[in-house]
């Protein structure tokens, strides 16, 4: 069985939601706490065994890329500074990972953006992380989900989560038969769906691990409203040709791309900070929140 060795991060959108402040960053490089976001979904691919990040950008992103480069003036100037803590982690992430980028020409959707992986993915499965949802959890997300890839065979594997009430309409739903506590193997997969057609409370969240015959079935899919792709259609198509299976994983997941979500992440991760928490927790004691 082939090992993921590639993980896709499509953030070749344009961010609305975050207006104005993603008029010239990228979404993916605002930071919560003091972490861009993208770095997050990196950190999780590398500590899940992937050795290829391969970003999908767009005009105006090249923040992402110089992220993890070196960033020789500033390393020098820290350097000659003695501010030798700051110069460690400036160089911890320029030695995290190479990445290698693809643009996505027009932000043609989801699927699109994957579908434009597809000569540097190759002929091999792969992990499709989207870097808006921060995954905080014990073991990393995809790792888990690779661990189910393995013990299916090779079977494609999307993350779960449950939603109740309304809020399931934001997302595509699965129907599926749970094989193991927590395991399902697919059986269909609707796209944001009425709460009363929704086939179960499962969403699909931003991972998965994919085989590369999703590439033709994505390439085949016609395009929805705005000329937009979705990847939920291949999915589903793929759910036909091969077992596939849905995780629903253990850890918190914070919808970063959405302010209500990037506040939540942004006080939890700061209060489970070891430098900080203590002196953010009282703080937080001294507001009158009543
Ligand atoms: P979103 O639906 O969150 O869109 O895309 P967005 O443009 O990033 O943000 P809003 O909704 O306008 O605020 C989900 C993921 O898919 C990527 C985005 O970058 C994001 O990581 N994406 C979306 C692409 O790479 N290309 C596209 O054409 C669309």
């Amino acid at each position: 069985m082939a090992k993921i060795r590639k993980a896709v991060f499509p953030a070749a959108g344009l961010g609305t939601r975050f207006l104005p402040a993603t008029k010239v960053i990228p979404k993916e490089m605002l930071p919560l706490v003091d972490k861009p976001l993208i770095q997050y979904g990196v950190e999780e691919a590398l500590g899940s065994g992937v050795e290829e990040i391969i970003f999908i950008t767009a005009r105006g992103k090249g923040a992402l890329e110089d992220h993890f480069d070196i960033s020789y003036e500033l390393e020098k100037t820290l350097e000659e500074r003695g501010k030798t803590a700051l110069l460690s982690i400036s160089r911890q992430v320029s030695h995290l990972t190479n990445v290698v980028s693809v643009r996505q020409k027009q932000a043609l959707g989801l699927g699109h953006a994957v579908l434009t992986a597809r000569t540097v993915v190759g002929d091999e499965p792969f992990a499709v992380i989207l870097g808006d949802d921060i995954i905080d959890s014990e073991t990393p997300c995809l790792k888990q989900m690779i661990e189910v890839y393995e013990k299916y065979g090779g079977a494609p594997v999307i993350a779960l989560e449950e939603i109740e009430g309304e809020a399931i309409s934001r997302f595509g739903v699965i129907a599926g038969e749970e094989v193991e506590p927590g395991v399902y193997r697919l059986t269909d997969m609707v796209e944001k769906p009425k709460l009363e057609d929704a086939p179960s409370n499962l969403a699909i969240i931003g991972r998965y691990v994919l085989t590369p015959d999703v590439f033709e079935l994505i390439a085949s899919t016609d395009a929805g409203v705005g000329g937009e792709i979705q990847i939920t259609d291949a999915l589903r198509r793929l759910a036909q040709t091969r077992p596939f299976y849905g995780l629903k994983f253990k850890g918190r997941r914070y919808d970063a791309g959405d302010k209500m979500g990037f506040l939540e992440a942004t006080v939890e991760l700061a209060l489970k900070r070891e430098d900080m928490g203590p002196a953010f927790r009282q703080y937080l004691k001294t507001l009158p929140l009543d």
